[in-house]
């Protein structure tokens, strides 16, 4: 932060105190809902609301059952009932005569920019499709999505969507070796991936990156987008010639509201991340329901921007499947925040008179740091609703983004989720209830969220107990891939008396007001930017290392990405600790899982910290990292560890500052 106070900052230190922020007149005037009925509605009968909601939807047939709770926590929604997610998402929207309606404003980041109706992403999709059939993809088989910010990679999840095989798109941020792992474990029988990818100015060779690891699909499709340089060998095929080669027409698959629409990778508390299925019926049900009302979007005036990226679950529902099922228009940028200036995100927003804007705490601190005077510049008075999501917002930044970006007249909705719930489950109806900077808000009509603890009772209003679901919601994933039994264990395993209550892994409080306040995760999870990793996954790329013996890897609570990585390493052979071995480490951090991933300390440990038969203490090491008081030592084989570590990280603390 500057150290001039400026005059924005005195102004937020005086809201700082105030509680509540109620829609205005103004706000409540034009909602779709602007009252506390609709939740009162959900309550009485939860999933024949829902079945109402499923109605937006169009359905080649009708569904038999709303829900199917015979066999829990193996749950169906909308169980007989077929339909079609790309036939959603565009043929409908065309029928109807809305086919030159931009669904995205593309930006490049050198500025190009490409403006994609409803029309094009439906004949492009068609093609996709029949494209991938024509390299033996069938109903079922699983493909995967490698592709950075471009119009292509929607066309590229849709056409999946068409002939019903389940995709697994993977953050471009990610490291070959992780692609290649997730293909492997989904059983991949193609991939799409693109020549190049653009970030800050560079040209990333990703197809070259690709080879290096070698991918275990038939068929690797390529986008052309940047031009570089890009090997192609007998499984290779451009997605432009197959594209121009196919038919334009491919009727959409009729699919059970079961069918999997995809898999999407996601940490857990162990090294191998978790493959999370969603379906289709549901999943559609609810995404479109919160895109819609969440946002209090009207899809004839709005123009809507999602900041995060396709490759996580915020780009699946709240990019692709939830904008494009209500038919709306949305901006969809290629570049980081930063690039080419800091001020690239609000001359977008004026650009195209962006009226939604949904984003993330980390974005929103880094943008503060940056200055108000950013934003300022440009002319953001189409903007009338600001979302957040990915990690608890502190209360300054939520005011920040309220005043500076908002101006003071936008709804701020904090949306709680995760991966696995597939659509967002906690926050506030804008024009219905007023926010609380800190707190997500309610659940929504239809979702039954509960505070409980480790027996499974409640704990009273204002306590901190453990995050849980008690009903099956429409968006829940399935079951992880392949897998059942860890879908078991993970998520329905932690009050063996209530089967069907579902474990979130998040620490939260609930206030008088039935207000929930996410304190963070109680997994080894950390969620750094907003991007979940597990430390588990991260200690075994460290340890793969060569010269590493032994890692333990913790959160630090950081200033601009929330939480950031430490980890104590513990050297195997004669090399010595020093700056050198640090950058090599973050490195391989980097090519085993991707950028993100890297360590943002490291910390060189003759020994770690572990009780009398051999379990290292992470408690303790996070303690450490945050500079706390230590809990209990008298469990530690030898005590003296932890003196040694404290002195370490005090005396880089004080080279950081
Ligand atoms: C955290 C992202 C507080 C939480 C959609 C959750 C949040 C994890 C919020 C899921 C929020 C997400 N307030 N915490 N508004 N949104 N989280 O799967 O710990 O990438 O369990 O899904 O992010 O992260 P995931």
């Amino acid at each position: 932060m500057t150290s001039t106070t400026t005059g924005v900052e005195r102004e937020l230190d005086e809201l700082l105190g105030r509680e509540r922020f109620a829609p205005s007149e103004g706000v409540r005037g034009r909602a779709l809902i602007a009252d506390g009925t609709v939740h009162a509605e959900a309550a009485q009968d939860p999933a024949a609301w829902w079945a109402r909601q499923a109605e937006a939807l169009d359905w080649f047939e009708r569904w038999d059952t709303v829900l199917d709770d015979a066999n829990p926590p193996f749950y169906r929604w909308f169980a007989g009932g077929k339909l079609n997610a790309s036939y959603n998402c565009l043929d409908r929207h065309v029928e109807a005569g809305r086919g030159d309606r931009v669904a995205f404003h593309w930006h490049g980041e050198e500025g190009e920019t490409r403006a994609i109706t409803y029309a094009w992403l439906l004949e492009q999709t068609q093609r996709a499709a029949n494209a991938l059939e024509a390299h033996g993809v069938r109903t079922g088989d699983v493909v995967g999505i490698f592709l950075p910010m471009i119009p292509e990679v929607v066309v590229a999840m849709l056409a999946c969507a068409r002939i019903g095989a389940p995709h697994n798109v993977v953050f471009g941020g990610f490291s070959a070796e992780s692609v290649k792992e997730r293909m492997e474990f989904s059983e991949a029988k193609a991939l799409i991936t693109v020549d190049g990818a653009r970030r800050k100015g560079k040209t990333a060779a990703v197809k070259r990156a690709v080879d290096a690891v070698g991918m275990p699909v038939q068929t690797t499709f390529v986008v052309r987008h940047t031009g570089v340089d890009c090997p192609m060998g007998e499984r290779d095929v451009w997605w432009h010639e197959a594209l121009e080669a196919a038919a334009p027409e491919r009727a959409p698959e009729p699919l059970d509201a079961e069918h999997p629409l995809y898999i999407l990778y996601s940490s857990g508390s162990t090294a191998k991340p978790k493959g999370i299925l969603h379906t289709t019926g549901g999943y559609l049900t609810q995404v479109a329901w919160t895109h819609r009302h969440v946002f209090d979007l009207d899809p004839e005036t709005d123009v809507y921007w999602c900041s995060a990226d396709v490759g996580w679950v915020t780009g699946h529902s709240y990019i692709v499947y939830g904008p494009l099922l209500n038919g709306c228009t949305s901006v969809m940028y290629e570049g980081a925040p930063d690039y080419p200036h800091k001020g690239i995100w609000w001359e977008l927003c004026e650009r195209d008179g962006v009226t939604i804007f949904y984003t993330a705490p980390t974005a929103i601190r880094a943008c503060m740091k940056w200055g108000a005077e950013l934003p300022a510049r440009h002319d953001l008075s189409a903007l009338r609703l600001l979302g957040s999501v990915g990690e608890p917002i502190n209360p300054k930044a939520w005011l920040w983004y309220w005043k500076v970006v908002g101006g003071g007249r936008c709804p701020v909705v904090d949306t709680w989720w995760q991966t696995e719930t597939g659509g967002i489950m906690v926050t506030t109806l804008p024009g219905a209830q007023d926010a609380k900077p800190g707190s997500a808000g309610t659940p929504l009509p239809g979702i039954d969220v509960a505070v409980l603890d480790e027996d499974g009772a409640p704990v009273p209003d204002g306590r901190q107990g453990l995050l849980a679901i008690r009903r099956p919601w429409p968006g829940m994933l399935r079951t992880l891939f392949k897998d059942e039994q860890r879908y078991v264990e993970t998520y329905f395993s932690k009050w063996p008396d209530q089967p069907g209550t579902y474990f979130v892994g998040d620490a939260a409080r609930r206030d008088a007001d039935g207000y929930h306040w996410v304190i963070g995760r109680v997994d080894d999870v950390i969620n750094v930017s907003g991007h979940r990793l597990s430390t588990a996954e991260v200690e075994s790329a460290i340890v793969a290392h060569a010269a590493v013996a032994e890692a333990a890897v913790v959160a630090q609570h950081d200033e601009d990405t929330g939480q950031a990585i430490v980890a104590f390493v513990t050297l195997a052979g004669e090399r010595a600790g020093d700056a050198a071995l640090e950058a090599e480490l973050r490195e391989h951090v980097a090519a085993r899982i991707g950028k993100l991933a890297r360590p943002k300390r490291i910390v060189w440990s003759a020994d770690l910290p572990k009780t009398r038969s051999g379990k290292i203490m992470r408690r303790l090491l996070r303690d450490v990292a945050e500079g706390r008081e230590l809990g209990d030592v008298t469990t530690l084989r030898d005590p003296a560890v932890m003196e040694e570590l404290k002195r370490k990280v005090a005396a880089r603390g004080d080279d950081d500052a």
